[in-house]
């Protein structure tokens, strides 16, 4: 896969439960769909940093946004599409501060119903193989909390190493619980 790759292309992934999955890189015309998946992601679980309806970007600063980060190499977007529906959205993110710009942070979901079909492995794959690809990335760190134990199974599945925590990080209605520090080195 050239560095290019998702500039252009998309991928299509079988997954095991018989649906193709498209990966490919947001254009602005997706900020809609994506506004409308996050609100609702953000209720199917209390993994995220944000609850149903609780993400607050509007349509037109979400398209902005995917614009702003179209040519930007330090940032890779995709989402993951089934029968033209968003099925999962994820970034990775480096610095561009030159003494911090060998650390990158990985963000994922996938919507419940799709949990446990390989989503969320094949859209990681594609999240390493850019920071692969990018000879100046050397670690991708991510948080998650301590109770979301597939999430944790995915990413140690990759190969990232529990490096700490921070305590009581997350307050979901009144429940708190850590976040759990991970990193990958490359
Ligand atoms: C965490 C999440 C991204 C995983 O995505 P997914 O598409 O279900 O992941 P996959 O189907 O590729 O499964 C990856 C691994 O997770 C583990 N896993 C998946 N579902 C699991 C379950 N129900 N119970 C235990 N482990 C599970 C398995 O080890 C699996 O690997 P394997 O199938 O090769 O054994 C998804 O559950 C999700 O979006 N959750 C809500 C949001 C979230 O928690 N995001 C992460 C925030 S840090």
């Amino acid at each position: 896969m050239s560095a290019n790759f998702y500039h252009n292309n998309s991928k299509q992934v079988h997954l095991k439960n018989g649906s193709n999955l498209v990966i490919r890189r947001p254009v602005a015309e997706d900020a809609e769909k994506m506004v409308e998946y996050l609100n609702i992601v953000g209720g199917e679980s209390d993994n995220l940093l944000f609850g149903k309806g609780e993400f607050r970007l509007s349509v037109e600063k979400e398209a902005e946004y995917i614009k702003s980060i179209s040519s930007d190499n330090n940032i890779l977007m995709l989402l993951g599409i089934i029968d033209n529906n968003i099925v999962s959205v994820a970034q990775i993110t480096s610095s561009n501060r030159k003494r911090i710009a060998h650390n990158a942070e990985i963000s994922i979901s996938v919507k419940k119903e799709y949990w446990g079909t390989g989503i969320g492995s094949a859209v990681m794959s594609e999240l390493i193989e850019f920071a692969k690809e990018h000879d100046i990335i050397k670690n991708i760190s991510l948080g998650v909390k301590a109770s979301n134990l597939s999430a944790l199974k995915l990413y140690e599945k990759f190969g990232f190493i529990k490096v700490g925590a921070h305590k009581n990080f997350f307050n979901v209605n009144g429940v708190f619980d850590d976040e759990i520090l991970m990193d990958l080195y490359l």
